[in-house]
């Protein structure tokens, strides 16, 4: 078999499907270039569980579920630490108004089962002491997690090789030019021109910054905010570095600009003083993959069963890596379709292909303990 893309997405596949014996080689000429190359690496199911999304909601929840076995695993696998925290994420406002946001989002994300506490301002201040005085109030999501993407990208690469994937860093601009019984496109956003799938780049820019003297950051917790309306997160590394991000926008350039930069940092800042006296060390923009509907797109191309989408995650490709290697693999080897493939089926944005629904599904499965 074929993959096309040497992100996580490609290169989990071609793991799990090289391990299950399949001679699989990896398309890429720029591999870990893409959007995972900018990312920040959140595990968040539960703060990206946002209205009119309950379906996409239960494949991240489903994906987190596996994440701490697809962490171990990989790590196992390659000796390779990949950065997997679990101290979990923290959502606060910053004015009043952020945080009559926020609690909206929150009353929502609750109503669905999922594990969102409110924090008084003093036991906010206890988790993190380093957030701003002036910031109102906050939730723990506690099983809000993350990873490193740019150590989990060549732990990848190692666990393919390893299990007997070859890698070619040839390009592919055309599905004819791949020989191969079966092909996966893990293209991202080209796989747009390889498929003719509608899937459009999304700019985000995010920046990086490092504690001073190479020290911890002053706090542990993912903490997603909203200060005066921008909606920004922080990941904490161990390294002392800082992620800081992310724009959302309907853009297919990867220019960084100044007004995003100075508002990403007086958000970030806002939140946490102590980022005025970090290095800002990068600042980047990446593309996500995205969808009419935000969810991915995974399963057979209407008009060649020999060809099979894993693209469109949009904000949730790092999250959603273990399912979709987990989903695809099964189809590649002839599996009976999860389930939870229906409503991701490439001819769903086809006029002329199978109705998308059923019922909403039920959080209850997805819910940690
Ligand atoms: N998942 C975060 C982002 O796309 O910015």
């Amino acid at each position: 078999m074929a993959v096309v893309g040497a992100g996580p997405i490609g290169l989990a596949i071609a793991w799990r499907c090289a391990a299950r014996g399949l001679r699989v080689v990896v398309h890429d000429p720029a591999p870990g270039s893409g959007a995972s190359a900018v990312a920040a690496g959140m595990l968040s199911p539960v703060a990206e569980a946002y209205f009119g999304e309950r379906q996409l909601t239960a494949l991240l929840l489903a994906s987190a579920a596996r994440w701490p076995a697809f962490a171990a695993e990989l790590t196992e696998a390659t000796g390779v630490e990949i950065g997997y925290r679990t101290e979990g994420t923290l959502m606060v406002g910053l004015t009043g108004d952020d945080l009559a946001e926020a609690r909206r989002l929150w009353a929502y994300q609750q109503g669905l089962g999922l594990p969102v506490t409110p924090l008084r301002p003093s036991e906010l201040r206890d988790r993190e002491p380093a957030l701003a005085p002036r910031v109102r109030g906050g939730a723990l999501a506690p099983t809000d997690h993350q990873v490193d993407p740019r150590l989990l990208l060549p732990a990848l690469r190692t666990a393919a090789r390893r299990a007997g994937a070859v890698l070619v860093p040839q390009p592919v601009r055309q599905l004819s030019d791949v020989d191969a019984h079966v092909t996966v496109v893990a293209a991202g956003c080209g796989a747009a021109a390889l498929t003719g799938l509608p899937v459009r780049p999304v700019k985000g820019q995010i920046l990086r910054l490092r504690a001073p003297d190479g020290v911890a950051p002053g706090f542990r917790h993912v903490i997603r905010g909203y200060a005066d309306g921008e909606h920004v997160y922080l990941v904490p590394r161990a390294g002392g570095e800082v992620v800081l991000g992310a724009t959302v926008e309907e853009r297919s350039d990867t220019t960084v600009t100044a007004g995003a930069v100075q508002r990403l940092l007086r958000a970030g800042v806002d939140l946490l003083p102590e980022l005025a006296e970090y290095d800002l060390v990068e600042a980047v923009a990446g593309l996500r993959p995205g969808t009419p509907d935000n969810a991915p797109i995974l399963g057979p191309l209407p008009d060649r069963p020999d060809v099979l989408a894993a693209t469109g995650h949009h904000r949730h490709g790092i999250v959603l890596t273990p399912i979709t290697a987990d989903l695809i693999a099964d189809l590649v080897l002839g599996g009976v379709p999860d389930p939870l493939l229906t409503p991701l089926r490439a001819d769903r944005f086809d006029p002329a292909g199978a109705a998308v629904g059923g019922p909403e599904p039920t959080m209850e499965g997805h819910l940690w303990n």
